[in-house]
This record gives structure tokens, C-alpha cells and sequence, in this order.
């Protein structure tokens, strides 16, 4: 009887090779605005098949699938969000991130030849997928991130005091999100945000969305090779650790460790994986990625990322709660 309760099957394999539909539904979804229809009251299949301008069989398909996965739940004979859909994916609201959810997607092709990128014996490139950024990349890919990195850029304001700090570097700060959020909440402060030089074109707009052009500057380079300001007391650099290997991670940590005043501060909002390195997906996803864009990058855990922290001379290094299962910020302190 134990036996035959505890023996495997094959469901969970078939269902993580099916990864891609769940991704695709979710994406068909965000684009047919079934989440906002269905917020607004649409909660049948005959209601969502009008709202979304779609036959009742495809209505019936796509609510099912997404219930299925977990994005709708059904309470009596309709469908409502769940939560998290209906905190983060409702258009019209502040928090939402349709345009990263979908953004995501837009490699599919690439991931079907994973096999190939782990394979190759091209040699690798130190900036991945940044060495052949264009224009138009860099507009669709931070028209993505500034709707999720806007959210992480309030709560990092929340979490960090930065009452008494005067300038922030923002490494590889792309939109910008997070110094456009840090002066919401501490309108005395100033902020660099350094990235490529395409990407900077974009932060410029959204900075100016926001009325900052006086408090935000922009300042277009390469944060693994080129020099950086003097001037700040507070550097961030979020959403950037799976890109790059220790070497290079520790060589830029040393250069912001030298720019930084005596006793400002050192984030590194990051991507990390368990100290054991068999979890977390979400970072180790990010990991496996850096195989499509041939660079040096991988996953690091959070010890590591200490140690990197130590290594360039911080102190006072502490390991926080950001976003359990996505991000941690790890901040270590410049003795003064
Ligand atoms: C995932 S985005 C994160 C943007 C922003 N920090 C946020 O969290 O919203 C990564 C950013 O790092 C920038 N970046 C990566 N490597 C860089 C480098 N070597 N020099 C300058 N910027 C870099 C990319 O161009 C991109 O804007």
C-alpha cells in the first residue's frame, strides 16, 4: 500500500516540459487584457468571450488554462484574479508589470536551443547580451523594466533611510526606477545612474516624466570598465549579478568601494540562489540565461555576494529581505 502510494509518476516532468504553454497562456492573457476584463466584472465564459472580442470555446480554453495554473480562481460559477493578478496585472493600476511579464517571453525561440548555447565552444563575452545593445533593445527592454523595477524602487526607498545621504550611483540603473523612487520619498537627495549609452536615452525619459532632470543625471559607460564619479555616498546596483562572474563582479565592487565616500553605503540588489545552490528558481533561471547571451555570468548565492562585499573592503555587511524568492539586498558599509 506504502508502496504504491509513495510510487513516482510521470506528471511532474511532463508538466515542467510543458513549461512553455503555461508561459504562452500567461502571455496570451496579459495581451488579450483577460485580467482587467476580468477585474471590471467579466466572470463567465460567455462574459470574458464578449470582453475580449473571442469565441466562447477560446473564452473557455484560455480561463481554464489560467485557473489551472493558478492565475484565476473560482469562487461559485465565476472566475476572479488571484491576488497577486489582480494587484499586478489589472492595467490602469500603478503596480502593474504586464510589460515585464510579456517582455519575458520575447527569447522563446532562443530557449528552445538551449542545448546548443551549453554546447558551444565560442569564446565567451564579458558584457553577453550587452555587447551588441542597440536602440531599439534598450527602448523595449526598459519599457518592461521600469514597470516592475518602479515597485522594487518604492520598496528599497522604504527599507533603506536615506535621510541623511547626499548623492546616489546607480550602477546599470536602466530606467532609473530606483532613483525616481528614492527622491519620492527623499526629495533632497541627488542621483547618477550610469549605464550604456542607449539605455540612458531612455532613463532620460523617464526622469523627465517625473520632473527630475535637476536632481537625476545620467551618466553613459560601461560599470565593468569605465571610471566612476566621485561624489556619492550611497551606490545601488540592482538586477545585474547573474550577468557577470566573481572576477568581474569583484572588480567593479572594489572600484565602487574607492569612488564611495568614507561610510556610504554599497547595495547590491541581487538575483541569488540559496547558499546551498539548489534553489532558488527564479535566480536560477537567470543563471541558466546567461547561456543564450554566451557571457561569463552565472548565478551567486548570498554568501558569495558577501563575500565579494568583503573581499572589496566593506564592513558591517548584512543580508536583507527584498523580494523572498527574487531578490536580496546585501549592503555593506565603507569604514569612515
Ligand atoms: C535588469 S536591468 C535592471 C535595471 C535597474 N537596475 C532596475 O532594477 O530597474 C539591468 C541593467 O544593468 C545595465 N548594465 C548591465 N551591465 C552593465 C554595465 N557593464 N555597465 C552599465 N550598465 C550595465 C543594463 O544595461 C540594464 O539597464
Amino acid at each position: 500500500m506504502n508502496e504504491e502510494k509513495s510510487r513516482v509518476t510521470t506528471v511532474r516532468l511532463q508538466n515542467i516540459s510543458y513549461g512553455h504553454k503555461q508561459s504562452a497562456t500567461l502571455k496570451a492573457a496579459i495581451e488579450l487584457d483577460l485580467f482587467t476584463k476580468i477585474s471590471e466584472g467579466a466572470g463567465t465564459f460567455g462574459e470574458v468571450a464578449s470582453a475580449l472580442g473571442i469565441t466562447e470555446l477560446n473564452a473557455e480554453r484560455l480561463v481554464v488554462a489560467c485557473a489551472a495554473i493558478g492565475l484565476l480562481e473560482k469562487v461559485g460559477v465565476r472566475y476572479r484574479n488571484a491576488p497577486d493578478v489582480e494587484r499586478f496585472l489589472v492595467r490602469g493600476k500603478p503596480s502593474y508589470v504586464g510589460p515585464w511579464l510579456v517582455f519575458s517571453a520575447h527569447d522563446f525561440e532562443h530557449w528552445k536551443d538551449l542545448k546548443d548555447f551549453l554546447t558551444t565552444e565560442e569564446p565567451p563575452k564579458v558584457l553577453g547580451l550587452y555587447e551588441e545593445l542597440t536602440e531599439d533593445m534598450a527602448r523595449e527592454y526598459h519599457e518592461a523594466t521600469y514597470s516592475v523595477g518602479l515597485g522594487a524602487g518604492f520598496l528599497f526607498a522604504k527599507n533603506v533611510d536615506l535621510t541623511r545621504r547626499k548623492c546616489i550611483l546607480d550602477l546599470g540603473g536602466g530606467s532609473g526606477a530606483y532613483c525616481i523612487a528614492a527622491l519620492q520619498r527623499y526629495p533632497h537627495l541627488r542621483a547618477i545612474v550610469m549605464d550604456f549609452e542607449p539605455v540612458t536615452r531612455m532613463t532620460r525619459k523617464f526622469v523627465a516624466q517625473w520632473g527630475l532632470q535637476e536632481q537625476i543625471s545620467t551618466l553613459a559607460g560601461d560599470f565593468t570598465r569605465d571610471p566612476f564619479p566621485e561624489g556619492a555616498d550611497v551606490i545601488i546596483q540592482a538586477s545585474n549579478l547573474p550577468q557577470y562572474n566573481e572576477e568581474t563582479l569583484g572588480q567593479v565592487l572594489r572600484k565602487g568601494f574607492e569612488a564611495l565616500e568614507p561610510g556610504g553605503e554599497y547595495h547590491v540588489v541581487g538575483e541569488t540562489i540559496s547558499d546551498e545552490k539548489d534553489g532558488t528558481l527564479g535566480p536560477a533561471l537567470w543563471g541558466i540565461h546567461e547561456a543564450l547571451f554566451g557571457s561569463l555570468g552565472r548565478a551567486h548565492s548570498e554568501s558569495e555576494v558577501r563575500s565579494y562585499l568583503e573581499k572589496a573592503g566593506f564592513v558591517d555587511i548584512t543580508v536583507n529581505e527584498f523580494i523572498p524568492g527574487s531578490l536580496t539586498r546585501i549592503t555593506g558599509i565603507k569604514p569612515a
